[in-house]
């Protein structure tokens, strides 16, 4: 062969097996509460994408998680599914996690605030994060548990504490805030609810919770009545629906869809593909407080990059400012409580 032919081939011989052995196509997925009201959707649909998730870890702490495991496992997809019972079985559920999925803990009731439910399940996120820390210290975290913006500092002051922090890595899930924008921007305007992209930023409680509706794509014209309607509906979309559930919990099909989304697109942007951008709440002191959800653009190893916030309007930057004062107490009682 002349020689240049020759080097060419040697050259693409070592690109290709360079690239076969850097490209991952076969993930595995920890679900910790998979059997509960979230958890099971959640792990439902994360078993119909063969695409994205080779392994799905079913873990959850009552008795006939197993049970649970063994019906998603009917499914002819060709996701293997695995069954962890009990805090005994957490760990082993653990290893070798790509991503951690933890919708696990207690919902609200009527006249509760997300903030309510800390005593109950700060303590749950806690033991997880100290399990994480000594199983799976590089997976992706995704934290839907309550309250968010309280039990993400939990998460990340126990890494710190094992020396294992990387906050690249773990997320609060603000997820469904952007499909709740998307929607009912969508059902306002008369259009396909799933071409309409709304971020959401700041945190997921309340007032913590800011939709960018000047950004909204494709571009809409909004009264300032129509803006603020819009906004505070978003931020009380939440208690609504527990409202709505008279006792029986808080949203979990719309939030297992959203913890699904994003999971999703944490894989492709792992998997290599560009251009992935969701809003998360992180450690992230760009913003005036030391956690913050922002507009992210995901790659191989969690974030990539910070996109900030984008042009705001004038009633978004005052909202902001109402998120960073709440944010804030919600991140002091998370840290305090690993102290
Ligand atoms: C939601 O936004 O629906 C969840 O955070 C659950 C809740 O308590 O509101």
């Amino acid at each position: 062969l002349p020689r240049f032919i020759y080097r060419s081939i040697k050259i693409n011989h070592v690109l290709s097996r360079n690239l076969s052995t850097t490209q991952r196509n076969d993930f595995r997925v920890t679900v910790v509460g998979a059997v509960g009201g979230i958890g099971a959707p959640l792990t439902l649909l994360l078993k119909l994408q063969p695409d994205l998730v080779t392994e799905l870890n079913v873990q959850d702490l009552v008795k006939w998680t197993p049970g649970v495991a063994l019906d998603i496992s009917h499914i002819n997809t060709a996701v293997k599914v695995k069954a962890f019972t009990g805090a005994e079985q957490l760990r082993e559920s653990l290893k070798g996690a790509d991503i951690v999925v933890i919708p696990g803990g207690v919902p609200r009731k009527p006249g509760m605030t997300r903030d309510d439910l800390f005593g109950a399940n700060a303590g749950v996120v806690r033991d997880v994060a100290v399990a994480c820390a000594e199983t799976c210290p590089d997976a992706l975290i995704n934290i839907i548990t309550n309250p968010v913006n309280s039990v993400v500092p939990v998460f990340c002051e126990v890494m710190r504490k094992a020396g294992k922090l990387n906050p690249s890595k773990i997320f609060g899930i603000s997820t469904l805030d952007l499909v709740r924008s998307s929607t009912f921007v969508a059902n306002l305007k008369g259009l396909d609810p799933g071409k309409v992209v709304v971020h959401s930023v700041g945190g997921h409680s309340g007032i913590s919770i800011v939709p960018l509706l000047s950004q909204c794509q494709p571009s809409v014209t909004l009264t300032p009545d129509e803006v603020k309607t819009l906004t505070n509906n978003i931020q009380q979309a939440g208690t609504n629906v527990v409202k709505a559930k008279v006792g029986a919990g808080s949203a979990q099909l719309a939030m297992a869809f959203a913890g699904a989304r994003f999971a999703f697109n944490l894989l492709r942007a792992k998997k290599g593909e560009s251009n992935i951008v969701e809003c998360a709440f992180t450690l992230n002191n760009s913003h005036g407080t030391k956690y913050f959800s922002s507009r992210l653009l995901l790659g191989k190893n969690g974030i990539e990059k910070d996109l900030g916030l984008g042009k705001l309007s004038d009633f978004e930057s005052e909202c902001i400012k109402k998120a960073i004062e709440a944010i804030k107490k919600n991140v002091a009682k998370g840290e305090q409580f690993v102290k």
